[in-house]
This record gives C-alpha cells, sequence and structure tokens, in this order.
C-alpha cells in the first residue's frame, strides 16, 4: 500500500491539499485563498469553479513538493466549509449560480416567512436560520420557475461544497454526500439519517436534486488521477476527528473566521434547551452515527481580520499579540463582532457590530485586546450553554485553527473559561481529520485507537484569574452583547 494519505480542505477564505505520513504527521501541503465575492451587504458567495480547480492545483502543488504522485496516496478524504450551497446541470456540469456561502443572510425573510421552527427543529437539530443550506436552496430556485421543474426531473442537482467537489474530482460519476454535511443542509432526519419528506414539501425543495447521504467514512468514489476517495466529513466534524474526540465528553474548539465548539455526546442525539446545534459528528462505515451538540459562533478571527484591514491597526494579524500584550487589560472596552447577527447560543440576526466603553484614553491596543477577549467571551457563552445542555461542565478544551498561534489569546482563554485549553501537535486538525477518516476506510490506519495513540500535545494553558474576575468580565461581556441586538436589519 502506499504510504501517505491525503486531504482535501476546501474552507471559507481558503482551499488546502494537505498530505500525511503513517504516524499522523504532515509531510506536505498547497493551500490558495480565493475571491470572497460581496455583491450587496449580507451577501456572500465564492466561484464554484475557482473552488474546483484551486482543489486541483494544490493537490499538484502538495504533491509537487514532497516529490510525489498521486500513486502515493493510499486514498483521499474531502473536508469542506458547510452549509453553503450550489446548483449545478446534471447534463454539463456547469453551475447555475455562485456559491451561496454560509455566512450569507440574503434569505433572512425567507426563513422568517417559512416558519415552523418547532418542527424543523425536532426534525434536524437546528433553529430556523439563514446559516443552513435549505433556505439557500430555496432561494436559488425562486430565481427562475423553470428551475424546479427541471430540479424536479433530476436535471438540475444541488449540492453542499463537498458533493460539488466529489462530483467534479470523479469526472461527474458520483454525486452524493455524507451524514454531516447533510445534517447541516435543515433537509435531513437526524433520526433516520435520511432526506426528510416533511422539511422537502416546506422548503418545496425536489428529492429528485438531492444527492445520496453516505457515512463520512465510506468508499465515494474513485478520483480520475485514480486516487480512492474514502471519507467526506464537514470540517468541523471533521477537525472534532482530528483532535481523536471519539469518546462522549470529549470537546473541540475551532478558531477561523468564526469559532465551532462540538462536543461528542456518543450514540445519542442531545437535544439543546440552550442556543446550541444537535448535528451528525461522524459515521465509520456501517458503525451507528456519532453526534454532537455545536456551538457555531460566525465572526471571532473575523475582528481581528476587521481590525487588520477596515481599522488598520496592524498589517498582520499576528501583531495583534504584541499590541494587545502592550496593555495590562482592555481598560473597560468591550468589542462585540456581530458583523453577521449573532449565531450561538444567541441566534440574533437582528445584532451588529458595536465597540462599547470608549473614552479618550484608549488606544487601538485596548481595541485590540478586547476584540481577543470577544473571541474568548463568545467561546465561553458558548461552553456554558454546553454545560446547561449536557449536564456537566467541560474539565479541558482542546483547541486548533489560527489563532491559537496568538499565545496571549490562548492565555485568556484559559482564564476566561476556568479550564485548560490545550493545543495539539498538529495544527491542521481538520485535514487530518478528514485523512483520517479516509484512512480508516482504506485499512491504511486500523482503529480509531491507533489514531489517539497519534495525537501529541504541544502547549496547555492554565487558569491564571480568580473565578470572580471571570465571572465580574463575563457579566460586563454579557450586558455589551444585549446592546447590540436590534442594531442590524
Ligand atoms: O459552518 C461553517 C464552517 O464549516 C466554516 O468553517 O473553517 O471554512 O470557516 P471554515
Amino acid at each position: 500500500m502506499a504510504d501517505f494519505v491525503g486531504a482535501v480542505d476546501q474552507g471559507t477564505t481558503s482551499t488546502r491539499f494537505m498530505i500525511f505520513d503513517r504516524s499522523g504527521a504532515e509531510v506536505a501541503r498547497g493551500q490558495v485563498e480565493h475571491r470572497q465575492i460581496l455583491p450587496r451587504s449580507g451577501w456572500v458567495e465564492h466561484d464554484p469553479i475557482e473552488l474546483y480547480e484551486n482543489t486541483r492545483k494544490t493537490m499538484e502543488a502538495a504533491l509537487a513538493s514532497a516529490g510525489l504522485t498521486a500513486s502515493d496516496l493510499a486514498t483521499i478524504g474531502i473536508t469542506n466549509q458547510r452549509e453553503s450551497v450550489v446548483l449545478w446541470e446534471r447534463a454539463t456540469g456547469r453551475p447555475l449560480h455562485n456559491v451561496i456561502g454560509w455566512q450569507d443572510t440574503r434569505t433572512a425573510e425567507l426563513v422568517t416567512s417559512i416558519g415552523h421552527a418547532a418542527e424543523i427543529r425536532e426534525i434536524t437539530g437546528l433553529p430556523p436560520a439563514t446559516y443552513f443550506s435549505a433556505t439557500k436552496i430555496r432561494w436559488l430556485l425562486d430565481q427562475d420557475p423553470s428551475l424546479r421543474v427541471r430540479a424536479a426531473r433530476g436535471e438540475i442537482l444541488a449540492g453542499t461544497v463537498d458533493t460539488w467537489l466529489l462530483w467534479n474530482l470523479t469526472g461527474g460519476d458520483v454525486f452524493a454526500t455524507d451524514v454531516t454535511n447533510a445534517s447541516r443542509t435543515q433537509l435531513m432526519s437526524l433520526e433516520t439519517l435520511t432526506w426528510d419528506p416533511r422539511l422537502l414539501a416546506l422548503f418545496g425543495i425536489p428529492a429528485e436534486m438531492l444527492p445520496e447521504i453516505r457515512s463520512s467514512s465510506a468508499h465515494f468514489g474513485t478520483a480520475t488521477n485514480g486516487v480512492p476517495i474514502e471519507a467526506v466529513i464537514g470540517d468541523q466534524q471533521a477537525a472534532l476527528f482530528g483532535q481523536t474526540c471519539f469518546d462522549p465528553g470529549d470537546a473541540k474548539a475551532t478558531y477561523g473566521t468564526g469559532n465551532f465548539i462540538l462536543l461528542n455526546t456518543g450514540g445519542t442525539p442531545v437535544r439543546s434547551t440552550h442556543g446550541l446545534l444537535t448535528t451528525v459528528a461522524y459515521r465509520n462505515g456501517d458503525e451507528p452515527p456519532v453526534y454532537a451538540l455545536e456551538g457555531s459562533i460566525a465572526a471571532t478571527g473575523a475582528a481581528i481580520q476587521w481590525l487588520r484591514d477596515q481599522a488598520g491597526f496592524f498589517d498582520d494579524a499576528a501583531q495583534s499579540e504584541t499590541l494587545a500584550g502592550s496593555v495590562e487589560d482592555s481598560g473597560g472596552v468591550v468589542f462585540v463582532p456581530a458583523f453577521s447577527g449573532l449565531f450561538a447560543p444567541y441566534w440574533r440576526p437582528d445584532a451588529r457590530g458595536a465597540i462599547l466603553g470608549l473614552s479618550r484614553f484608549h488606544t487601538a491596543a485596548h481595541i485590540t485586546r478586547a476584540a481577543l477577549e470577544a473571541i474568548c467571551y463568545q467561546t465561553r457563552d458558548v461552553v456554558d450553554a454546553m454545560a446547561l445542555d449536557a449536564g456537566t461542565p467541560l474539565s479541558k478544551l482542546r483547541v486548533d485553527g489560527g489563532i491559537t498561534a496568538n499565545a496571549l489569546c490562548m492565555q485568556l482563554q484559559a482564564d476566561i473559561l476556568g479550564v485548560p485549553v490545550i493545543r495539539p501537535a498538529v495544527a491542521e486538525t481538520t485535514a487530518l481529520g478528514a485523512a483520517y477518516a479516509a484512512g480508516l476506510t482504506a485499512g491504511f490506519w486500523a482503529s480509531t485507537d491507533e489514531l489517539r495513540a497519534n495525537w501529541r500535545e504541544s502547549r496547555r494553558w492554565q487558569t491564571t484569574w480568580p473565578a470572580d474576575r471571570r465571572d465580574q468580565g463575563h457579566t460586563r461581556w454579557k450586558a455589551a452583547v444585549e446592546r447590540t441586538f436590534g442594531l442590524g436589519d
């Protein structure tokens, strides 16, 4: 068998292809950013052709940089930004529109007019929100009445980004998705793991246009370069997999543009009463599915990007650590980066960003520190909700993603949560998770125990704040959050 496993990681801002060896160590990577197409306020699109071309380019670049060829890869996994959708023509493979991204809020009115909140939540584990795919597909179908007719004849296909890439990588052979991606469309039943006819009727989406739902670790097909594709898994679930959070009670937080905190709840879908999502964590082959509670936060690292790009406070996100570290604290400033409303646990599409508590004394350093604190307080909001839903508090949090390189932010996170924060040796946990899931199908790795044995800690941050400081800060944060409600449309 070949010695390496590859993973496509098609994310919100960039596409990567990563190659790992048997110990789970990175051998090579290719990475390229794509355009963020922002036609109007609240609209976020990507060019589907660009995403596919970047997938091929990064795969070739990673292989070339390691002096490898496709035949050195035993298998490939695909992981992807979730919820974002593409419509294309079956006969030609031609996309009918740009990808509508998960952050896109154009369907806000549609969400309200469709209603049926309790029923949708009961079947899917998700509250009605613009975040999920269902209203995005509906919006696309509503643009041209002939589309729905053609979709019902199976001539127009709808897919999340995994399905689009899988279709193209296999030369149009395979039209499938996995349970984790399907669970984010808001069209799949959490119990049956199939498209739910009541929801299809409610959203007005023909079943004929939707892909087959398979396990996350499963044989999906063979890429045109001859490599088998043996896993498809949404990026946040992949990060949970890469962190080897295989036991109920294991949790991870991935820090990117937004933050996504997932808690493994085992074979039972735990219904949230505190603003979290119930979702499928993964399904390996014919084994029963594993579920998770998820807290999705729309904007965390986005606050640092905003300070860099819009406010011009620094040129490089890494400089935020030095700038924020030049002051003792935020001097009472609170920055709520509710750029696309607030997701978990608030679900307030009408919230908008605010910087509160300013006086002439404050500087860019205080505001930057407040942005780092916002990342940590938003995570605390979700971790508190998880403790209430799951009935037990977290004892530690495994972290990954860009901002985990910022030691000040991770120290603040441990201080604000009151539990140790642990970063693994492999920071690219998302791609690693997809590689692991594919490698399990291929028999490259024998079991999840073997994967667990690969996990290595690189750094741990312990809490230094007393409980009253942590709680006072959180109370002040929550008061600021409430001030942002109603600032948007
Ligand atoms: O739910 C959205 C999430 O999958 C996006 O993740 O890392 O591509 O921003 P990321």
